[in-house]
């Protein structure tokens, strides 16, 4: 399979056409931004951790029964994919605490949660990918009643499979944001990655971060932390 046409640039990665209409190329970036591309970095071999962990995670998924878009890891940073119309959505579920929710609700970082709380943005970078909620996603049409149904039914067990995966290699999972996609015929799928970049990992016992916070909060040690985790992941070989 061999890269056509660039399709899309986003921040962190570059999508292509392909020869077959149904598939595409992703190509992870080292480029890493944050707060909406107010901050600029690079995270050297960032790419290759994300589309490294991202299918391994997918195939993990897979096996535990969620549709998602991975078709077949290429290269280091290359992986073919399905190609779907992506639901203008950020899926955000969280275990504990931390970074915008702490702020907006006043709850310190790590605080434990009664139950895994989910959440949604409208994804729309001139808007600030605003927060929203269920009856506001109908009424715009950004994904329908039964699409939604679906989407927050597999983040959950998304959510139980992460944790305990996670849990495993001594990673507390705090909390991650998803994407899904729409197949042709209107399946909802998994799509997009899960990354240090879309996840935050806490190492279990003494609660250092191994995720994209050491970037966005200048804390030092971010490639590190990088391969920290494709390490606790049995990656690393
Ligand atoms: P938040 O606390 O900043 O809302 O982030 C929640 C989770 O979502 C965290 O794991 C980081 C991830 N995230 C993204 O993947 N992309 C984004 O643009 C933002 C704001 C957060
Ligand atoms: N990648 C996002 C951006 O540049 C934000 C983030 O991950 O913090 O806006």
């Amino acid at each position: 399979m061999e890269k056509k046409e660039l399709i899309y640039e986003g921040k962190a990665k570059k999508v292509y056409s392909t020869d077959d209409d149904a598939l595409c190329i992703v190509s992870y970036k080292d480029d890493a931004t944050a707060f909406n591309g107010e901050k600029k970095g690079t995270i050297v071999g960032k790419g290759v951790v994300n589309n490294r962990m991202s299918n391994f995670m997918f195939k993990l998924l897979e096996q535990k029964g969620i549709p998602t878009d991975f078709v077949e890891e290429l290269n280091d940073r290359d992986a073919v994919l399905k190609r779907v119309e992506i639901v203008p959505l950020e899926v955000i579920v969280r275990n504990k605490a931390a970074g915008s929710f702490s702020k907006r609700f006043g709850v310190p970082e790590g605080t434990a949660f009664a139950a895994p709380t989910l959440e949604y943005c409208l994804k729309d970078d001139d808007l600030g990918d605003p927060m929203i909620n269920d009856s506001q996603i109908i009424a715009i049409g950004a994904a329908t009643k039964e699409e939604l149904d679906t989407i927050a039914a597999y983040t959950l067990k998304i959510n139980e499979v992460m944790k305990e995966f996670f849990a495993q290699c001594s990673v507390e999972l705090i909390d991650f944001k998803i994407e899904f996609g729409r197949l042709p015929d209107g399946t909802i799928i998994l799509a997009d990655e899960i990354s240090p970049d879309t996840c935050r990992f806490w190492d279990i016992e003494t609660h250092e971060k191994l995720d994209k916070d050491r970037f966005r909060r200048d804390m030092g040690g971010v490639e590190e932390a990088y391969a920290e985790m494709m390490k606790r992941v049995g990656l690393d070989k």
